[in-house]
């Protein structure tokens, strides 16, 4: 057995099956860097000798932790990367105490676990050890690479502290020592938002690139946009503040005001730019910032709207002397009426091809007139105001240029729904201030007239499960052949079926169904991932297992060779979907490999607060360019065979701090125009198959508990047909989950859970007066989990209800009776026989779930196993 099985993981292969998408990773790494300072014009360098130096040049990070861990057997750091390219490094002697101060670190660490050092990818992170005059002087070249490194992930928020939002002071020294000696000085940031005032003021820092976590071949990335094999294109997707105070959510995000489980909103819909523009707050980089090796000019050459849509085209030239990729940003200003608009927001952008010195291309930029309405709660309709809505061509949120004009007579209802998500509590929203009047000379002026506008009536009716007779041997596979319909199967399936099959294995409890199959069907092999559903009933009613892997940037599948692509900021940082897509196709086919059928990514959560410790998975702080890289990603998984996307967490997972219980105050405004946006970008245009909702509360209620969120507003206003999952063991509660249009419960529940809501069965008692208790061990035994049967009943302080049972006079009374005792929430009542009732206090709440909603998800779960790699395996083995 080898070390790894032994860890109680069934692993495959350590080698990549696919080492041919090395170079397309390679690719899209490099095209996520952002130039973001190049004076004197320091760069591109032709390889030379280089001393290099940071935390990053030893301990590179290529990925975060957590479930956006890629273990992967390739990876090519920094200085590896370098002398790939031909560069001779120095600095050594500094990278060498660091990497032996850093093991030695590690070793004594015992506050990582095992489970996550292997399956989460975390390591001690040891602030840098002082650069030497001896350091200094034994190398003998002209410049220095600094690379910092952040490493960030699931589960934990950065700190804004030196160290991490901030340099360390030992960084600062260093990097203080290290510029002022060499000539030019680079500094690598492998890291996402941080403080990086410095690049502006230390003296001697002439260049600097983002690199994000470029994943495996991140080191071969960054010297092709270092030497100019690759001219840089990326643009950032987040505005880097100067301090981070001025970041509008920066006071109460996490647990920086003191507290953890509730955060309100206050900011509304500015969030990011719209924010830092619309307050006239100057950014250290704005929004959509990134420079080149060369020059570009952009023409508008044509612009056209009607109710439908927007239509510019532009002809961008390269003007300079190298060749390259330019991306054209177009942004709006929308008029100020009754509703507060932000200056501006992002609604467009394309990417021309590699551009030689001289040459053009023409840009079509096109985007739904729609998207230039705003949210009106009162009437819940997206409407468009009067006015003139400023139509600003540029290249980042900074440096735009008005080139357009649409005109509307009078305000138009584009699109009327129902109000939903009220928030639980009054907000103190921040409202706009008078924007200065602007004299704008347009190129083109379209005029619309509001009486052409049609109304759309924006919800449809929720699509009931049609009943069809229970065809009593009916299989799965007779389904995809047709000859069963999926309600006469549904009906022909018990309840102790039907629940096992709405949640995956994380706590599944045998039961065995006759044999309806005439052929034998065997469960499909894979090595451990995230998670799985059932496969208790592929030889006897043709259902395989159906499995779902982890992460947004790469097969997160326990110690199995697979590409670390380029996480989901970098990707994005590209400003071509494309690059979403094609990394997509690829992951596709690694999944294939190793047998899953469900990536669960893409992850579009917006980048609320730079200390949020998943920043890296998600893509942007605009909901645009998330919406529309998520939906390239999508496309890309979707279109091989089997294999589905499930896009995350729906919505508001914008911290990590008490993730599984913190409630997001948010006004429905700012969530339909923000927070939910991106997700009805990605749902309208690419239709994921399956979507995973979020640990924490929106408004009061646990997304995953949500019926306005998950029925009303997801399927009914935006035609989602896939399957909703929980994320992996939400505090909700399943059968409210189930009830709300949730349909698989992972990493899995107790079946009785389910069939005890069906029946609201009261609570089952052991000899000792505690309530029945079942022993689950999930993650290969790594961990164990009590499941406390108290079926319908709530256990609660104030509750109206009791349940009692007795415990004989000679029976010891189980420790936890007491503390209940103690908390309130039970007593203890003397019988003359010695024997004692034990009363519990709490609420009775009867049948929580509805067989109807039971069969809907499960009908909805097995449309999408039928469509499944899986279902594909198990018919062809
Ligand atoms: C994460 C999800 C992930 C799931 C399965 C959860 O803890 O929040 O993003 O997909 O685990 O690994």
């Amino acid at each position: 057995m080898d070390y790894r099985q032994s860890i109680g993981f069934f692993t495959g292969p350590s080698k990549l099956p696919h080492p041919e998408f090395l170079p397309v990773a390679r690719r899209i790494a490099a095209e996520g860097i952002v130039l973001l300072k190049n004076e004197n014009h320091v760069l591109p360098l032709s390889p030379q000798k280089i001393a290099v130096f940071g935390a990053g040049a030893v301990d590179f990070v290529t990925c975060g932790t957590g479930s956006g861990y890629v273990s992967t057997p390739h990876v090519v750091k920094v200085l590896e990367g370098l002398h790939n390219a031909g560069f001779e490094t120095e600095g050594t002697s500094w990278q060498k105490r660091y990497a032996s101060a850093l093991k030695k670190a590690d070793q004594k660490d015992k506050s990582i676990t095992k489970l996550q050092r292997i399956y989460s990818g975390m390591h001690t992170i040891l602030d840098e050890i002082p650069v030497t005059e001896e350091d200094l002087s034994a190398c003998h070249c002209d410049t220095a690479l600094y690379v910092i490194r952040r490493q960030a992930g699931e589960d934990y928020d950065r700190k804004a502290e030196k160290g991490d939002y901030y340099l360390s002071d030992q960084e600062e020294e260093n990097l203080r020592k290290v510029s002022s000696y060499f000539r030019h000085t680079v500094v690598v940031l492998n890291t996402c938002v941080m403080e990086a005032d410095f690049i502006e003021t230390m003296p001697g820092i002439e260049a600097a690139f983002l690199i994000g976590q470029g994943g495996s071949e991140a080191g071969n990335a960054l010297a092709d946009v270092l030497t100019g094999k690759v001219n840089p294109s990326g643009h950032l997707t987040d505005t880097w503040a100067k301090k981070y105070e001025d970041y509008p959510s920066s006071s109460t995000f996490g647990n920086n005001d003191g507290n953890c489980d509730q955060e309100d909103y206050n900011e509304g819909i500015y969030v990011g730019y719209r924010y830092f523009d619309t307050f006239g707050v100057e950014p250290l980089y704005p929004f959509g910032y990134g420079l080149s090796y060369t020059t570009f000019t952009q023409e508008l050459l044509s612009f056209e709207a009607d109710w439908k849509q927007v239509k510019a085209e532009i002809r961008i030239t390269n003007t300079g002397t190298r060749a390259g990729r330019h991306v054209v940003q177009l942004y709006v200003s929308a008029p100020e009426g009754k509703l507060d608009k932000p200056y501006q927001e992002l609604k467009g952008y394309a990417k021309t091809k590699e551009l030689k010195p001289e040459e053009s291309e023409t840009l079509t930029i096109a985007f739904p007139t729609e998207s230039l309405s705003s949210y009106e709660e009162e009437t819940a309709s997206f409407v468009m105001e009067k006015g003139d809505y400023i139509i600003r061509i540029g290249n980042d949120s900074r440096d735009t240029q008005a080139m357009a004009v649409i005109h509307l007579d009078e305000t138009a209802v584009l699109r009327k729904v129902k109000n939903h998500l009220k928030p639980d509590h009054p907000l103190q929203e921040l409202k706009a201030p008078g924007r200065k009047p602007e004299e704008v000379h347009p190129l083109f002026t379209v005029r619309l007239n509001s009486e052409k506008c049609e109304t759309i009536h924006g919800v449809s009716p929720e699509k009931k499960t049609v009943e069809d007779p229970a065809v009593p041997d009916a299989t799965l596979v007779d389904v995809a052949q047709k000859k069963v319909s999926m309600p006469a199967f549904i009906n022909s399936l018990d309840e102790d079926v039907l629940c096992r099959l709405v949640c995956g294995t994380g706590e599944e409890t045998p039961y065995h169904v006759p044999k309806r199959a005439k052929k034998k069907y065997h469960p499909v092999k894979a090595p451990t991932s995230s998670g799985a559903t059932t496969s208790l009933f592929t030889d006897s009613l043709g259902i395989p297992n159906w499995l779902l892997t982890d992460g947004t940037a790469g097969c997160h599948i326990a110690l199995c060779g697979a590409v670390s692509w380029p996480v989901g900021m970098v990707i994005a940082q590209s400003w071509d979907p494309e690059n979403a897509r094609t990394a997509g196709q690829c992951l596709a086919r690694e999944l294939a490999y190793y047998h899953y059928s469900v990536l669960l990514g893409p992850a579009l959560n917006i980048h609320r607060n730079p200390l949020c410790g998943r920043s890296f998975e998600y893509y942007a702080e605009d909901p645009v360019i998330s919406g529309l890289t998520a939906a390239a990603s999508t496309e890309g998984l979707q279109s091989a065979s089997g294999i589905s996307a499930c896009i995350k967490h729906f919505c508001c997972n914008s911290q990590e701090t008490n993730r599984l219980e913190e409630n997001s105050t948010v006004s429905e405004r700012a969530l339909r125009e923000i927070w939910l946006k991106g997700f009805e970008i990605c749902v309208r245009k690419a239709q994921p198959h399956t979507l995973m909702t979020s640990y924490n509360k929106v408004n009061g209620i646990h997304t995953s508990s949500n019926r306005e969120l998950l029925t009303d507003i997801l399927r009914k206003e935006w035609g989602f047909e896939g399957l909703v999952m929980t994320d992996w063991g939400t505090a909700s509660d399943k059968a409210e989950d189930l009830m709300a249009g949730n349909d698989l419960i992972m990493p899995g529940c107790d079946a009785g859970i389910l069939k005890a809501a069906l029946h609201g069965l009261a609570p089952e008692f052991e000899k000792d007066g505690w309530v029945k208790v079942q022993i689950i061990k999930v993650f290969g035994g790594f961990i164990t989990k009590h499941v406390e049967h108290w079926n319908s009943f709530e256990l609660r302080k104030d509750g109206p209800d009791t349940v009692s049972t007795t415990v004989a006079a000679k029976k010891k009374l189980n420790p936890k009776v007491r503390e209940a005792v103690k908390n309130g929430m039970a007593e203890i009542r003397e019988n003359p026989d010695g024997a004692k009732t034990i009363v519990y206090h709490g609420v009775n709440r009867g049948q929580t779930l509805t067989k109807e909603a039971l069969k809907t998800s499960a009908s909805r779960t097995l449309e999408q196993i039928m469509h499944s790699l899986s279902f594909q395996m198990m018919m062809h083995q």
